[in-house]
């Protein structure tokens, strides 16, 4: 019990520190350059011509920072930013609340976009179109259409799978950008940055070796520097120096590569009950006790992005690279 309350304090700690870990500007904002460059280009001109910027699609891989980038974008359109998510929002009701309550020029935030039941989203479609609602209200015969006229706005969606949208949804986004995993050196400035924030000290050596082992993503160097900022205040003076970083990363389990636990799990069951493959994504999922789609969003595009699984039409494969990984041979 008492565990589980400390547990929870900690989770706080760490969201309210999340806040503050997100950097508020797209000058501070490290990395994905060409998507910063595009954005400041275009939030620039619709501030010039005084209208709302063009409804925004953020894609790719979790924690490479979707949501910050949303944050980012009401701060520099000035504007107020409302955020849900597509789960949330059950009927065309609950989103039509949300709209109408809208200042003109907000920047409505639906994470998870690929989510919205259908009946939502087909109220969306005018509404991000010509900023206007169509909805129906009552039952039976008493049933009638109404249009509502709407405050101009910016809808920010983020996704990890731009592929379950569906077409007339995407075709509605004037902007599409597709956020990449991060180099070792964009990595390095997010974990000093992170270090400043934490007020923590961090060698240099050990901020090149988490960013090289957080494949590719803001959210695990982060979640990697303070767990190691833990190990650094228990067992060390604070610092956090290279050799407490070698050992905290050994003790978190994740290798030279950033893989971690699942990751080999996923590698080893394919390699071992499969021959390396290939093997079905609900297979591999059943065989490690994972959910498929979190094999698919999480796992496997980092694994596919170091081209240790290739994908085929009939399944997954392990690739020679991951076997040398394990120090195997293929078989
Ligand atoms: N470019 C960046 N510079 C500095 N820190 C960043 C950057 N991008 C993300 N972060 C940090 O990484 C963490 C995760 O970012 P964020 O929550 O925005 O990711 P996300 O793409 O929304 O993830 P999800 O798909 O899981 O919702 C945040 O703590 C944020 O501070
Ligand atoms: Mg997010």
């Amino acid at each position: 019990m008492e565990d589980r309350m400390m547990d929870a304090d900690k989770q706080h700690d760490e969201e309210l520190e999340e806040y503050s870990l997100r950097p508020s500007t797209l000058s501070t904002y490290i990395g994905q350059r060409a998507v910063k460059e595009n954005l400041t280009v275009y939030i620039e001109a619709a501030k010039q011509r005084q209208e709302s910027l063009d409804h925004v699609l953020l894609y790719g891989p979790p924690g490479l920072g979707k949501t910050t980038l949303s944050m980012i974008i009401a701060n520099e359109m000035n504007v107020q930013l409302r955020t849900t998510s597509g789960p949330a929002i059950e009927r065309p009701g609950d989103l039509a609340a949300i709209l109408t309550s809208l200042e003109p020029g907000d920047v409505l935030f639906i994470d998870e976009i690929h989510r919205l039941p259908r009946t939502v989203e087909e109220i969306l479609y005018p509404a991000m179109e010509d900023f206007f609602l169509d909805i129906v209200i009552g039952k039976g015969p008493a049933a009638r259409s109404v249009k509502l006229d709407l405050p101009p706005f910016t809808l920010v969606g983020a996704t990890t799978r731009a592929g379950m949208l569906s077409a007339p949804l995407r075709d509605r986004f004037g902007v599409m950008s597709r956020l990449e995993y991060y180099t070792p050196e964009e990595l390095e400035l997010i974990v000093k940055r992170t270090a400043d924030v934490l007020q923590v000290d961090v060698e240099e050596e050990a901020a090149r070796m988490v960013s090289r082992r957080s494949r590719g993503t803001p959210r695990i160097a982060n979640r990697l520097l303070r767990r190691i900022r833990d190990f650094a205040q228990v067992r060390g003076n604070g610092s956090i120096t290279g050799e407490i970083t070698d050992e905290s990363l050994k003790l978190l389990q994740v290798d030279r590569l950033g893989l971690d636990e699942v990751d080999h799990k996923l590698l080893m069951a394919m390699i071992e009950r499969f021959r390396g493959g290939p093997v079905g994504i609900e297979t591999i999922a059943a065989t490690i006790g994972e959910e498929s789609h979190t094999i698919e969003d999480v796992y496997e595009p980092y694994l596919l992005q170091i081209g240790f699984l290739q994908r085929t039409p009939r399944g997954r494969i392990v690739t020679a690279a991951a076997y040398e990984h394990f120090g195997l041979e293929v078989t």
